[in-house]
């Protein structure tokens, strides 16, 4: 089931996961604040946090844009549901998936038929995207992304995952106009309210 969740000014926000979770997943397009949410609430929630394509940078000892130049986006891809599929063995932990992560099939099924496990989908418009994207991208250290070369095949790109990014998710968060924090709380708030799913 998803839900569409926003903060709500006079109920507490929880400091817990429900209590049947012991994977919390983050999804949405480049830019969408997967990274940044992600260590936040692993940090309220006294979990662990893992951003999936810094895992494959460790496990490859290659960078992102270094295994798109090297060996192409299809060989991208085998490394990452390799990746997912050993992160999804962790407990008690947040990890936030690249934008393409569930775009494949694979990928996706591993999430839904991992226990205990929910998905979240931070959604914004694409223009708000692209410029967090760019403004980024101004940051020295910044990690290349290969799939924003082309403005108008990330634009498709962007439209075609968004019923997938939905679709997959237990509960998504229009996070356009809150802060970090502010996102951080409407997501346990969503998830604390929405009915525990069925794995
Ligand atoms: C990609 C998103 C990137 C990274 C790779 C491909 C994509 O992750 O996995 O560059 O296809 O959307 P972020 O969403 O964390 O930037």
């Amino acid at each position: 089931m998803n839900v569409q969740a926003a903060a709500e000014p006079h109920t507490p926000t929880p400091t817990a996961a429900p209590a049947h979770l012991r994977r919390l997943v983050l999804t949405g397009f480049m830019g969408a604040g997967k990274t940044t949410i992600g260590r936040l609430l692993a940090q309220r929630l006294g979990w662990d946090f893992l951003d999936l394509d810094a895992y494959i940078e460790t496990r490859t000892g290659l960078s992102v844009p270094g295994i798109f130049a090297t060996h192409g986006e299809p060989r991208f891809r085998q490394l990452e549901s390799a990746a997912l599929a050993s992160a999804l063995g962790r407990s008690s932990v947040v990890l936030a998936l690249g934008g393409g992560t569930p775009e494949v099939l694979t990928n996706r099924l591993l999430l839904e038929q991992t226990p205990a496990t929910s998905t979240i989908f931070l959604d914004a418009p694409c223009p708000t995207l692209f410029d967090r994207c760019m403004m980024q991208a101004l940051n020295p250290g910044t990690t290349d992304r290969p799939n924003l070369a082309d403005p108008a095949v990330a634009e498709a790109r962007f439209l075609a995952r968004q019923p997938i990014y939905r679709r997959l998710a237990r509960l998504t968060l229009s996070t356009d106009s809150l802060t970090a924090d502010e996102t951080v709380d409407a997501l346990l708030s969503g998830l604390n309210r929405s009915p525990a799913p069925r794995n």
